[in-house]
């Protein structure tokens, strides 16, 4: 058996058409869907990923606006950005990109975040929304992993899905989500015991660990279906190259259907995200 391959740059093709869409029904309504994206500090991945937001939104036609701090702003200063973009009627979608410096504290910053603009989905209001199944706005990984699962799988119930890796902005949401389609789900992290025997009893894997191939055939049950959600830079034989945090070409010949690295969760994130910026709009005028 060797494992399909799951196309996410065209599942997130077809997303971001969607969303033009829906963006130009709220334009034909006099609104215009607007994201604000917010950068501190010059962290090169983050740069990378804030540019491809900012490119996918003007594609679909969403209006952005970045702001830059430098990485030596003051909370206080990131609060005042974030506190200004709240007033701001014309902006329907707040992103802080994280990391933050390590002197500001991301949980004040993305506690002071309009719930009703917190397209990412971190803000406690809505993490307790999504654990009490009446989700509004789902964070963007997450939201992109079921949408692979559900285009591969159809109906998850009563699958076992096992999510590897804890992580606020994947793991958790991710078994919250898992769990709100009926699957039973369980969490692997670093302090769990025998995680391959765990994991080898899934139907469904989602890997979110941040760490190279890290989850090899020993791992997986054969007919899995693996969503890899790791984007990891190497140095392979003097080449820099992206892999995820499962070692695809072991997995292969195991697994029914895979996400590749890169082009599997990774264009699903960003067009969750333009998703989520068209909800927000729509909510915030209904
Ligand atoms: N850094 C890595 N992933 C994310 C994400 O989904 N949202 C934000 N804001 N920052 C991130």
């Amino acid at each position: 058996m060797s494992a399909r391959l799951i196309d996410g740059k065209a599942t997130a093709a077809r997303v971001l058409a969607e969303v033009a869409g829906d963006v130009a029904a709220l334009k034909a309504r006099g609104i215009e869907p607007a994201l604000a994206v917010v950068l501190v500090g010059s962290d090169p991945a983050s740069q990378v990923y804030v540019r491809n937001k900012v490119l996918r939104a003007g594609e679909v036609g969403i209006r952005s606006l970045e702001y830059r701090l430098g990485a030596e702003a003051s909370a206080a200063e990131v609060l005042e950005v974030v506190e200004g973009l709240n007033a701001d009627a014309s902006v329907h979608g707040i992103l802080v990109q994280l990391p933050l410096p390590a002197h500001i504290s991301e949980t004040q910053v993305l506690q002071a975040i309009d719930p009703a603009k917190d397209v990412d989905g971190f803000h406690s209001e809505n993490v307790g929304g999504l654990s009490q199944g009446r989700p509004v706005l789902t964070p963007c990984t997450p939201a992109g992993c079921m949408r692979l699962l559900r285009d591969t799988l159809g109906d998850l119930a009563g699958k076992h899905a096992v999510v590897v890796g804890r992580s606020n902005i994947v793991g958790k949401p991710m078994a919250a989500l898992l769990l709100a389609a009926d699957c039973s789900v369980t969490v692997l992290h670093s302090r769990s015991v025998k995680p391959q025997r765990l994991c080898g009893q899934a139907d469904i894997v989602v890997a979110a660990v941040g760490r190279p191939r890290m989850i090899d055939a020993d791992w997986i049950k054969p007919g899995a279906v693996v969503i890899d959600v790791g984007i990891n830079r190497i140095e392979d034989d003097g080449r820099s190259r992206l892999v995820g945090d499962v070692d695809s070409d072991a997995v292969q010949p195991v697994a029914s259907a895979i996400t590749p690295v890169p082009g599997g969760v990774g264009p699903m994130t960003i067009a969750m995200l333009m998703h989520n910026t068209v909800t927000a709009a729509r909510q915030q005028h209904s």
